[in-house]
């Protein structure tokens, strides 16, 4: 962010109090929302332990709340016994088995509706057919699936059995899939033959049997779930279509009562170092602090229908579609398509025509639709909407009053949600009917969440107006268990810089004088591109990786509607391409990096230059890398560049 964004978001003062007809239905409001923060105040592991009790079932009762004795690898209720898929699906069959539990609709407008009874009975259906092909507890599952019904189908019939799901998002390439089955040592694989996205066909079969043909060998067998039916080729030997696989499997299937520690599943994403790493989720933790927040900060209750527009490929799909709302006894909507196919309005009708009451989504999608103008919204009843959410990214105050107004008809409060994959669940948050909202500030920490700004030094901020590292300073139920198969970098990229007393979540964030918490970016090497995160170094890799690349730095550049684009600096082996030559090579390596990454790594920029800014200890300078992306007037020093006369040639000049 530059500094006149971060002036202009702090001089942020409009406040807009939670409207009244809200407050008085709210699940939560002032008095019993208080009276949470006061147990929390009085002792945090007795509060969450209360939680687990009222919230989850357990097959067998836990006596320990937190576990330290390995601290910083925190454990919660270790000696009880679980299984999510149970307290998301089988709870629910008494009181509400004919409830829909997902309202799903195709990009191509086909429906189709499930109640929890006939969640429960394809669940179970799909979970015996992973057991008959071998899957069994603790096997790591990959899930590379469209945003269907089968995908949430999917991830349950894994937590049933004890597998470890790992979602990889439908968008990531054939390599990207590789190194994550690589990582995870999968057994098996779950895909479709395709997923229809933007008009057109996502290739992702094609896409498994590529990054198959280059792993390592540890899948055994792959389903493929026909959604397309377009020729894919299949293997006898390894691949089974979901259809033949499910085909004469009982619609019952006791659940496997794993320890409350058990993984539920890893989901990788980006850091500022090295390769993706694979952040593991435990199963009563992670479930706890889904349900809690679907009840305290989207007020969840008998009829509501719940649309987060996420994919199931990143944590809010996981948390805010699979997990939290159906263990809430939810509807939920799952929408396969592009947001803008056929038309601006797609949203909005789906908004009307499956009476949305809580709509959940990015900031990139809100100025992206923002920009298609009002008269999109306008064609559809959005009157079913009583709560809107924001997540992933900074919402920027023109986008949060468009979404007020024009969304929310100044009816709806606006939760503006801060959290990470690492944190499993909303940490900081307005609790609607409660919180005054302010626009681009996610206010305050939920009860249980000991979220604090410390200095340079980890000394507490206590006073308020003043900015710093965000951290979390006492341990919560749905925190990251550690980085699969590397505990040691779990530690020194989240516990290191404050001697393991402190959660250092990567992002800094100032505190106004009313207490309210305002998310001011990475600290570190991390981009965040449409609400996804993505690090620097990872593209450069992809670029230097490319015959023709001898070095390469990546940096972030604000982008009105992505929140921050991607501007790659380039040096060739060979002479510096001009003219043509560089525009052929410039597409050829964005068509490179989608292929090593995916599309949404693609470089926005790309420029060629004989060599890259340096100081004279050989250090790229990034700072003067981002000035020169935005087009800003140099005022760093660059008296010790090695080579000054480069900055024209970044600049575009020469
Ligand atoms: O920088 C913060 C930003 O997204 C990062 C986490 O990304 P990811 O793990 O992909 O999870 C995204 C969805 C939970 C954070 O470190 N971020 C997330 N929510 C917000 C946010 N930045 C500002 N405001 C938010 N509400």
């Amino acid at each position: 962010m530059s500094n006149q964004d971060i002036e202009s978001i702090l001089k942020e003062n409009r406040l807009f109090a939670p409207p009244s007809a809200f407050a008085e239905q709210a699940c939560y409001p002032t008095d019993k929302l208080e009276a949470l923060y006061a147990e929390a105040a009085e002792d945090n592991e007795a509060f969450w332990v209360a939680r687990a009790r009222e919230e989850l079932d357990w097959h067998t009762p836990f006596t320990v709340g937190l576990d330290a004795t390995d601290a910083p690898n925190y454990r919660w209720f270790t000696d009880g016994r679980l299984n999510v898929s149970y307290n998301c699906i089988d709870r629910h069959l008494d009181s509400r088995g004919d409830q829909i539990a997902i309202r799903f609709e195709g990009e191509q407008g086909d429906t189709r509706n499930l109640s929890y009874r006939q969640l429960h009975a394809e669940v179970c259906q799909f979970a015996n057919a992973l057991k008959a092909l071998g899957a069994r507890k603790g096997d790591r599952i990959i899930v590379y699936m469209p945003m269907v019904a089968e995908a949430v189908i999917a991830m349950q019939a894994c937590a049933r059995i004890g597998a470890v799901h790992s979602v990889v998002f439908g968008g990531f390439s054939a390599a990207s899939l590789r190194d994550r089955i690589d990582d995870a040592q999968a057994r098996f694989l779950i895909t479709a033959d395709g997923g229809r996205r933007g008009g057109g066909i996502v290739e992702l079969k094609q896409a498994a049997d590529d990054a198959l043909a280059q792993s390592g060998g540890s899948v055994e067998r792959v389903v493929v779930l026909q959604r397309t039916a377009h020729d894919v080729a299949m293997d006898p030997a390894r691949d089974i279509w979901w259809h033949d696989a499910v085909t004469g499997q009982p619609e019952d299937c006791t659940p496997e009562w794993v320890e409350a520690e058990h993984p539920l599943f890893l989901l990788y994403t980006s850091g500022s170092t090295g390769k993706p790493k694979g952040i593991q989720h435990a199963s009563a933790g992670y479930l706890l602090n889904g349900i809690c927040t679907n009840r305290w900060v989207f007020d969840l209750k008998d009829g509501d229908v719940f649309w987060c527009t996420a994919d199931v490929g990143w944590i809010t799909g996981h948390s805010y579609v699979t997990y939290g709302p159906l263990a809430a006894g939810s509807t939920i909507v799952v929408y396969e398509g592009a947001p803008t196919v056929p038309d601006a309005g797609r949203f909005w009708r789906i908004c009307e025509e499956h009476k949305v009451s809580i709509f959940y989504t990015a900031p990139t999608a809100i100025r992206a639709l923002m920009k298609q103008g009002d008269e999109w919204p306008a064609q559809s009843d959005l009157s079913a909407i009583r709560l809107l959410g924001s997540v992933g990214e900074p919402i920027n105050p023109e986008a949060w009053m468009w979404y007020h107004t024009v969304i929310g008809q100044e009816r709806c409060p606006i939760v503006d949600t801060w959290w990470q994959t690492e944190t499993g669940a909303i940490m900081m948050s307005p609790v609607p009917g409660v919180t005054a909202t302010k626009p681009g500030s996610c206010t305050k920490p939920l009860p249980g969440i000991a979220a604090a700004i410390v200095d340079e030094e980890g000394q507490l901020i206590e006073d308020r107006d003043a900015g710093g590292y965000l951290v979390v300073t006492k341990p919560w139920p749905s925190m990251l268990r550690t980085v699969w198969g590397d505990n040691e970098r779990y530690i020194d990229t989240y516990w290191a810089k404050f001697d393991n007393r402190y959660y250092v979540a990567g992002d800094s964030a100032h505190r106004d004088a009313d207490g309210y918490f305002w998310i001011m970016g990475r600290i570190d090497d991390v981009l965040n591109v449409s609400g996804h995160r993505m690090g620097t170094m990872e593209v450069e890799s992809a670029l230097v990786a490319h015959p023709r690349v001898a070095e390469a730095a990546v940096v972030g550049r604000p982008h009105e509607t992505k929140g921050e684009s991607i501007c790659a600096y380039v040096t060739c082996k060979g002479e510096r391409p001009i003219g043509d030559e560089a525009e052929a090579l410039t597409r050829e390596l964005r068509d490179w990096v989608a292929q090593e990454i995916g599309a949404i790594a693609k470089p926005d920029d790309i420029r060629f230059a004989d060599n890259l800014p340096k100081t004279r200890s050989g250090k790229i300078m990034r700072r003067l890398l981002r000035t020169i992306a935005k087009g800003e007037e140099i005022t760093q020093d660059i008296s010790t560049l090695e080579n000054p006369a480069i900055v024209a040639q970044l600049q575009g000049h020469s």
